[in-house]
């Protein structure tokens, strides 16, 4: 995508999109037969003018190709979040009519600072450019895009800062859905090894991994146990992004390539999607290729466990005893919940070894989540208000949304052992209550509640949709990766 600023529309662009609020007169003095034609549109329902409804012409004797008029609504309504949406609407007209070039003046019509306007309008666009047709033998003809910004040369510098904050932003989240797509046969292990290697191109990356020796070695058993049936190795990656003199964050994200469910097998029909199990990952490595080329200046960690969950001779049992890296023991009442264990392992390690302040672990965790919160909401658990606070703002702003759930006492025991020290499933009641919460129960067993701020985030539902909506598609969405961005830009 070519983006450009100018103070003027440009006339040499094929498209011109204009924003317009639901109070403004109808062009009148731009011009009048479009203005005509809209009223005429109006009347006759053919162009609403609530937000994001559009309305598209040709006029006489116009340099422009076509026009196209976005509703925006009443102007105290807009924010960032209708910023992208407005700019799904343009792209999706462009892609369905063959264009490939516009001018708009929606950003300079807008109050919002430069800075943020102009990052906002660029993931917009970029988001919702994005497809995954690499297994497509009939690909659409997809020339690469122009986009010309109407805005003021005094401002112009700090909107092009934003473009290019929101550039990275959307590539790296773009990167991330890339990998979810892809199949389970080609994203193994080994591949997310790779891609974490590749990272280490950046100056200030450092990628370090753990082999299967190594685990057996250090005793990460509950990794092992998870990938114990497969015939990939598991992996454990450590990405470390280093840009400030001390101080530092980790992010783990779970990397399950695929899951099965292992011996507690999921139902038939119900698991063709399980090569989503790794989004954790994918949202690390999204972020750190995200901070490192916005240059923040902090230390920040990326964490991968990462294995399948498969079943042949050797793979773990369901009443199998394992001692995690911890000491502790657990006895695995339910082979599918395996993100937990793997994660276990991964925080541990790495609180003992880096001593990070914060724990910020990203997991396609449990299906309960996607019952209580459905698609549009992450859900999680912190042990910090301030690192919650920033957490749903960055989300807010983002808008890749978190809602917090409560960690209170009366749950903490859900996940007690009788003839171990913990289980992997909660067995009180019917066992499935409060089961996003209980995941994340589990982990905090694992980090040191009283000097590590943490927080588990359960991406099952918002990392892979089961339909197109606004600027994401059906399927991967990237999820994780604008939240810990605009988190970590602060
Ligand atoms: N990977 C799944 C969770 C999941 C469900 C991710 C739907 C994405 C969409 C996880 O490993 C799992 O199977 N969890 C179990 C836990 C249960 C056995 C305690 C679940 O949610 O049923
Ligand atoms: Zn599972
Ligand atoms: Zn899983």
């Amino acid at each position: 995508m070519k983006i450009n600023v100018q103070e003027s529309l440009d006339t040499k662009q094929e498209v011109l999109a204009l924003g317009l609020y639901d109070d403004n007169e109808l062009f009148n003095k731009f011009n009048e037969s479009l203005s005509k034609e809209l009223e005429e549109a109006i009347k006759k329902k053919a162009f609403e003018r609530e937000f994001g409804k559009t309305y598209s012409t040709t006029i006489k004797d116009s340099l422009y190709k076509s026009i196209l008029v976005i509703s925006l609504g009443k102007k105290q309504d807009l924010n960032i979040e209708r910023i992208r949406r407005a700019m799904q609407r343009i792209v999706d007209y462009l892609r369905k009519r063959k264009y490939s070039s516009f001018t708009t003046n929606i950003l300079n019509i807008s109050d919002m600072t430069p800075k943020e306007i102009g990052r906002a309008a660029t993931e917009g666009l970029m988001l919702s450019d994005y497809v995954f047709d690499k297994y497509k033998s009939k690909k659409d003809d997809r020339p690469e895009l122009k986009a010309v910004f109407q805005y003021p040369d005094s401002k112009a510098k700090e909107l092009l800062e934003g473009i290019s904050q929101g550039k990275i932003i959307a590539e790296a989240t773009n990167y991330a859905k890339d990998l979810v797509n892809e199949p389970a046969i080609v994203v193994t292990p080994e591949y997310i090894e790779a891609e974490a290697k590749k990272l280490s191109k950046h100056p200030k990356i450092k990628v370090k991994i753990m082999s299967k020796k190594e685990l057996q070695q250090k005793g990460l058993n509950l990794l092992l146990a998870v990938s114990a049936g497969s015939d990939h190795d598991p992996r454990l990656i450590f990405i470390e992004y280093n840009n400030a003199p001390k101080g530092m964050n980790a992010i783990i994200g779970k990397g399950i390539t695929f899951d099965s469910g292992g011996y507690d097998i999921k139902p038939a029909g119900q698991f063709a999607d399980m090569k989503c199990d790794m989004s954790g990952a994918a949202a690390v490595l999204g972020t750190i290729k995200a901070v490192s080329e916005l240059g923040i200046k902090q230390n920040i960690l990326g964490v991968i466990p990462t294995c399948e969950n498969l079943i042949n001779g050797s793979a773990v049992k369901p009443g199998d005893i394992i001692q995690a890296y911890n000491g502790k023991t657990v006895e695995i009442m339910n082979t599918d919940a395996e993100g937990r264990l793997i994660l276990a392992d991964a925080v541990a390690y790495a609180e003992k070894n880096y001593k990070p302040e914060t724990i910020i672990d990203l997991a396609t965790l449990t299906g309960a989540c996607v019952v209580a919160l459905g698609y549009y909401a992450s859900g999680f658990v912190c042990n910090d208000e301030k690192l919650s606070g920033s957490l749903v703002k960055a989300g807010n702003d983002s808008y890749d949304r978190v809602w917090q759930f409560p960690f209170y006492e009366e749950y903490q025991d859900n996940m007690d052992g009788d003839i171990s020290d913990l289980k992997n499933m909660s067995v009180k009641g019917k066992g499935r209550e409060a089961g996003a919460i209980t995941g994340g129960v589990f982990i905090s067993k694992f980090v040191n509640l009283d000097k590590t701020k943490w927080a588990h985030i359960d991406i099952a539902g918002p990392a892979f949709l089961p339909e197109a909506k606004e600027y994401n598609q059906k399927y991967a969405s990237g999820c994780g990766v604008r939240l810990l961005s605009y988190y970590f830009i602060g």
